[in-house]
């Protein structure tokens, strides 16, 4: 049955619908769907019989959101954004109504550094390692949660070698959370370690953070390759959501090798938000503070929330 809750998140996750153009759609009174919305006042059986109609022409159906949509942020190259990219999609996505879950899976542990979440009351590690441990999970605000790592995952590569399943341990780990988050978006190591390759094996689609800089296209072949193996062998499910330039500068070399990048992979999903460089987002990281909470119209928190909006668009698109 069509509830307010599930109204709300259908919504959430399609930025490109307006109320307004609900309401005109539907033949209902103008503002009576923001009311609704504002748990002002109940959905009408009445009300449910005229949206479900327009709704399902836009997607919508019983089970739209029982599934989370996983999202692994990699690049094997170092330093290039991943970790920025995937705290920050994770809050512009949870500040647009959505239940997201960041997942820690760098022993360098940037992730939780960034959101100041400690690792005592356990960490992603235990759950691959042990793999009847459920996932330890904290809260940052209401709508985004962290499953925290720090420098004990490394020995995770080493215990997981001889390890059945090795690849398959976080995905059966996410499985009982599938059903609690809209999105879970994964932070990979900067390697095609058999940690990035649980992240693979457990996500919906794969974001490519990418700094245009001279050595960064070799970088990606190796990557696509895994990705294409993964997909081959393993995770048939598994997409490229497409390539997201990161720390991009208005220079002639940064702007060429977007170009040779658009050429090179003229098949690949290419963002249109780029993540420009700015000192907001060290500063913000160095105040282990939440980049809204830190400047809300820094263009950081902007391109992030822009990057937000066009991933919901182009997953509404593959529906
Ligand atoms: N748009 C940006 N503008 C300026 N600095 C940025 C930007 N994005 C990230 N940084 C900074 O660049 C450094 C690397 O970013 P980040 O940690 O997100 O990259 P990473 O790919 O996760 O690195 P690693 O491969 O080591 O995990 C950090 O110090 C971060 O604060
Ligand atoms: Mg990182």
């Amino acid at each position: 049955m069509l509830t307010t809750e599930l109204l709300i998140r259908f919504l959430n996750r399609n930025p490109a619908l307006t109320i307004t153009g609900i309401e005109k759609e539907a033949g209902m009174p103008t503002r009576s769907l923001t009311q609704i919305i504002n748990l002002k006042r109940e959905l009408s059986d009445k009300q449910r019989l005229k949206l479900l109609p327009i709704l399902m022409k836009y997607g919508y159906s019983e089970t739209f959101n029982l599934k989370a949509t996983t999202i692994a942020i990699a690049n094997n190259k170092g330093g290039v954004g991943k970790t920025t990219t995937t705290a920050y999609l994770g809050e512009a996505l949870s500040n647009r109504g959505l239940k997201v879950l960041l997942v820690d899976l760098d022993s360098q542990g940037n992730l939780s550094q960034i959101f100041n979440v400690t690792t005592e009351e356990g960490q992603v590690f235990n759950s691959l390692i042990n793999f009847n441990e459920t996932l330890h999970i904290k809260p940052i605000t209401e709508n985004l949660h962290i499953a925290p790592s720090d420098l004990e995952l490394q020995k995770a590569e080493l215990s997981l070698l001889s390890a059945p399943a090795n690849q398959q341990r976080l995905q059966r780990a996410l499985v009982p959370f599938l059903d609690v988050y809209d999105f879970i978006l994964i932070d990979c190591p900067p390697s095609l370690s058999v940690l990035t390759l649980n992240a693979l094996n457990a996500s919906n689609s794969c974001i490519v953070a990418m700094q245009p800089e001279m050595n960064a296209v070799n970088g990606l072949n190796s990557l696509f390759g895994v990705i294409l193996e993964t997909q081959i062998l393993s995770n048939p499910g598994l997409r490229i959501e497409g390539i997201l330039f990161t720390i991009v500068e208005k220079n002639t070399v940064h702007i060429g090798l977007k170009e040779a990048v658009r050429e090179t992979y003229s098949s690949v999903n290419i963002f249109e938000t780029e993540i420009k460089k700015g000192i907001e987002i060290k500063k913000a990281q160095a105040l282990k503070s939440l980049i809204f909470d830190f400047d809300k119209n820094s263009a950081a928190a902007k391109s992030y929330d822009q990057l937000a909006v066009e991933l919901l668009n182009n997953l509404n698109n593959k529906k």
